[in-house]
């Protein structure tokens, strides 16, 4: 197996904190509002097997903000349809012309995959029960425009880890610059060796614990297909999980209320939450612009 080329991303897990640190660095240099042609000539291949709004369109717009060129691949309307394997597809988008690929895929090591094959940089967007590296280094980002340290941080964690892969690379990254990391949901939806996860990890019952105190409280989607797998009706993990502004109160006073979105208003979380002036959720999407770009670059070489 061959190692995947400089510049791939495939999860936090194996980052060092320092390259974690340049890549941050490198984001807040970053202004996609002022273009710049740093990846003029590159071409940026978007292949995405499973839905996205903001993870596409922002690594799109970070591309073209440095203007690069994009190609978008779903997996619908493609070859894909007719049977195509993952391998052949990434040996087609890098026979075409592809400078990077950004991949995401319903299965974890799928973008590990294409990377120790391809002779390209692979960029995971979101790889099954993974991990979300760029979800991460935005979340990190965006937690450090409100906060001076991740050391120490006290981030609450609700809703159902056990299947995300935004939970899993925000615990990889957090952890390794020493916040204290609190889990909560229902039982199922709880990584079995969470504990052993990381260290500084801890698991509550109850909402009210987990969010006492907090500085940051990062709320997940709950898929309703994935509760019907649980004990749990729709109204008990409402009432017992949904982030409500009672719940919000027990945290620091100016703690923020992450969610990496799609947000179900009236599930895991209520409208007020959701528009209430701690809510970041806004600005997390918007922070991933400048990230993405710090991604491509670095990427392509062009980290400088
Ligand atoms: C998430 C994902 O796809 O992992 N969304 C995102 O990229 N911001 C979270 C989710 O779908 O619940």
């Amino acid at each position: 197996m061959n190692k995947a080329a400089p510049g791939s991303l495939l999860g936090i897990e194996h980052l060092e904190a320092s390259e974690i640190l340049r890549l941050l660095a490198l984001a807040r240099r970053m202004n996609p509002r002022k273009p710049r042609p740093l990846l003029r000539g590159k071409r940026v291949l978007l292949l995405f097997y499973e839905a996205s709004t903001r993870t596409r369109s922002s690594f799109e717009i970070a591309a073209k903000s440095m203007g690069a060129m994009t190609t978008l691949v779903l997996s619908s309307g493609s070859s894909i349809e007719k049977g195509e394997s993952l391998l052949d597809t990434g040996y087609t988008l890098q026979a075409v012309g592809a400078d990077v690929m950004v991949i995401r895929h319903p299965n974890a090591g799928a973008p590990l995959l294409m990377a120790t094959h391809l002779d390209i940089p692979v960029i995971n967007a979101g790889d099954g029960m993974h991990e979300h590296p760029t979800q991460a280094l935005l979340d990190a980002y965006t937690i450090l425009r409100h906060r001076k340290t991740l050391k120490s941080l006290q981030m609450a964690i609700v809703g159902d880890i056990y299947h995300s892969r935004v939970a899993r690379s925000a615990i990889h990254l957090l952890s390794k610059f020493g916040a204290r990391i609190t889990l909560c949901g229902p039982s199922e939806f709880l990584p079995e060796v969470a504990t052993s996860l990381a260290p500084g990890l801890h698991i509550t019952r109850t909402v009210e614990e987990a969010v006492r105190g907090a500085d940051a409280i990062m709320v997940l989607r709950v898929q309703k297909e994935r509760l019907a797998g649980t004990k749990l009706r729709l109204q008990d993990y409402i009432s017992r999980y949904q982030m409500t502004m009672a719940r919000m109160k027990l945290a620091k006073r100016d703690a923020i209320l992450m969610h990496p979105g799609p947000i179900i208003r009236g599930l895991e979380l209520t409208w007020e939450v959701a528009d209430c002036p701690q809510s970041v959720i806004v600005e997390e999407v918007h922070n991933g612009v400048p990230v993405r770009m710090a991604v491509l670059a670095k990427a392509l070489g062009k980290a400088r």
